[in-house]
């Protein structure tokens, strides 16, 4: 479904992406886990077409995306979720989430629909439909983000560190709702620190190390392999004890 190829991407001088390629296959769910600096929100940026690449590809569904604009991504299926949230605090709810249907074509009946599917899934958006999106908590404001990429119908969702600054059941939480998701028929690209929880959800994991991929595999043997559990969970395990 998604198949990135030695993509390479620079910030001025330096070169974040050093080549790093990548499979999605449709219905998975894939993790991409990595320290601090490691490229992941790059990465994802550079699949949305909103980080400028220097060489490589990006295919979804046999068409090129690297060489669309970013709203023509998102109206072929690729949706994300970025970093922080990035949610508008002084509009309501419902109109944060009509935001986020604004690149497809279609009419408000099939908007509506859209929207009653995005209640379903976090129903207290629902509820807090007429309140700033800026009074929400932490775990709302990230069901709200996630519930505004899904107003573009995607069929990719890519999601950069759902679980930042959110207590364990909260995180919780927002994993199942990514289960449910994928149960219907939604394919995931998460990139988390809490490689954890991730892990234990994921179909597939990469490793990212400085711009590169350094390990790929099953989420299960990323799980087990003794230079992930040493340097990633080990810490995750720690943060998780708060
Ligand atoms: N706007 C920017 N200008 C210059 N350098 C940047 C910029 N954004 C990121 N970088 C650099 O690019 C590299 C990759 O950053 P990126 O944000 O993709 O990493 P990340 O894996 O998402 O990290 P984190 O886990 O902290 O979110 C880092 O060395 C970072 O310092
Ligand atoms: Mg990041």
């Amino acid at each position: 479904m998604l198949a990135v190829r030695d993509l390479r991407s620079r910030y001025g001088r330096i070169e974040a992406l050093h080549g790093v390629s990548l499979d999605v296959a449709r219905g998975e769910m894939v993790v991409v886990i990595g320290a601090n600096g490691a490229g992941k929100t790059t990465l994802l940026r550079a699949i949305s077409g909103v980080q400028p690449i220097t060489a490589g590809t990006v295919v979804f569904e046999g068409r090129r995306m690297d060489t669309c604009a970013p709203h023509r991504v998102v109206a072929h299926g690729v949706a994300q979720v970025p970093e922080g949230r990035q949610i508008f605090g002084p509009l309501s709810v419902a109109d944060n989430l009509r935001l986020g249907a604004w690149s497809r074509r279609s009419d408000s009946r099939s908007n509506d629909k859209v929207l009653r599917w995005v209640y379903d899934a976090f129903p207290v958006l629902h509820d807090m439909r007429q309140r700033p999106a800026g009074s929400l908590s932490g775990g709302q404001q990230q069901m709200l983000a996630i519930g505004r990429a899904l107003m573009s119908s995607p069929t990719l969702l890519l999601l950069d560190e759902p679980s930042m600054g959110l207590a364990p059941l909260i995180v919780r939480q927002i994993f199942d709702t990514l289960v449910q998701l994928r149960r219907d028929g939604l394919t995931i690209l998460l990139v988390e620190q809490n490689a954890n929880a991730a892990l234990a959800l994921a179909d597939r994991a990469y490793v990212m190390e400085t711009g590169h991929v350094t390990l790929e595999g099953t989420a299960s043997a990323i799980a087990a392999d003794p230079r992930v559990r040493d340097a990633y969970l080990g810490q995750g395990a720690a943060a998780q004890e708060h």
